[in-house]
């Protein structure tokens, strides 16, 4: 951008802390790629010194992302907490395990160790990866950007490879957690050898972008399908987490935190076995759909016949899908 708009900028930003920084960023992003060190360096360093107005040191420094990526880069708000989230032991203690590393990560960097910052998500639909990286990213107060891979790609192939160097530059200088969603897409495309070079061209430089960057915060891929993955993605990720179905006992710990703070005449766990190889993603449909059967008839309690007839609607809904699937 050229000087005087980004002065301009900076006139416009004032009062406004967040706009501030970012502004004063992209000046020092500019005088970085001029190669003028000595500025770059003096300015960051005025920038770093100043009070902040806010607590959380990874937001104050909100970097704008290039206007044209916004086609294929989504912030997202965080809109849940901690507590709507049903995980296994074994993954409370990776993320806590995490958070920490994260937390203390001056100290790690300190000694010359490497911090996990690269996260595989395997899992079938609807356990939790999108909700997880969310939750995650607002424990650590970073901001989460959702990264659309099918817009990033299909948009011109032959600006992808711009895009990805774009969204990674992005990524290293902003600490954020960048979330890939769906990515056994790419790897698919990789393997099944399909004579579109250009593409398969893309997905190698994505892998190597992910290999090559020390992200300030955390790069997230989700995937549906492990099995599709080979040995190359997997040794990109510094740790791969599975997501699963509920089992029993985790069935049961969702329902109960699901009925929480509403009053039910019926015992949700007794229609576990009903409710077996649900995803959580389907189990809270069954829920919600029970709680506004008993608000729409203006009843104080759920009764047994709101949650029979939400989990047949549930039934009536997986039989038609799997037989679609099936075909
Ligand atoms: N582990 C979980 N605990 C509680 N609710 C969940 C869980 N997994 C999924 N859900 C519910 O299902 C919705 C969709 O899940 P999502 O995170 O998008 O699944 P995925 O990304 O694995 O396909 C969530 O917004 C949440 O309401
Ligand atoms: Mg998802």
């Amino acid at each position: 951008m050229a000087r005087g708009e980004l002065v301009k900028k900076l006139l416009l930003s004032y009062g406004h802390e967040d706009e501030f920084r970012a502004v004063v960023e992209q000046i020092i992003a500019e005088e970085e790629k001029k190669n003028n060190r000595v500025l770059s360096r003096a300015l960051r360093k005025t920038l770093d010194n100043l009070k902040s107005g806010s607590q959380t040191k990874a937001l104050n420094r909100l970097i704008p992302f290039p206007d044209e990526a916004n086609d294929y880069i989504q912030r997202i708000e965080p809109t849940h907490s901690p507590n709507d989230i049903i995980l296994t032991d074994e993954n409370i203690e990776l993320f806590q395990g995490l958070e920490e590393e994260f937390r203390r990560s001056e100290m790690i960097k300190r000694h010359g160790l490497p911090i996990r910052s690269k996260l595989l998500f395997c899992g079938p639909p609807g356990t939790g990866k999108t909700l997880c990286s969310e939750i995650f990213a607002a424990q650590l107060g970073l901001p989460l950007f959702y990264v659309k891979l099918d817009s990033l790609i299909s948009s011109f192939l032959g600006e992808t490879a711009s895009n990805i160097r774009k969204t990674f530059e992005f990524a290293r200088r902003q600490p954020c957690v960048l979330f890939f969603d769906e990515f056994d897409a790419l790897a698919r495309s990789r393997e099944e050898g399909n004579d579109h070079s250009e593409l398969r061209r893309v997905v190698n430089s994505l892998l190597i972008f992910i290999d090559q960057i020390q992200p300030g915060g955390f790069i997230i891929a989700a995937t549906n399908m492990d099995a599709h993955l080979d040995a190359a993605i997997w040794r990109r990720f510094d740790e791969v987490i599975w997501f699963d179905n509920p089992d029993e006992p985790m069935m049961k710990k969702y329902l109960n935190n699901a009925f929480k703070n509403t009053s039910i005449e019926f015992d949700p766990e007794k229609f576990i076995l009903n409710l077996k190889g649900y995803s959580y993603a389907e189990l809270e449909r069954v829920c919600t759909q029970a709680i506004k059967a008993t608000l729409l008839n203006r009843r104080k309690k759920i009764l047994r016949k709101d949650f029979k007839d939400a989990i047949s609607n549930a039934e009536r809904r997986k039989k038609r899908l799997n037989r679609l699937s099936d075909k």
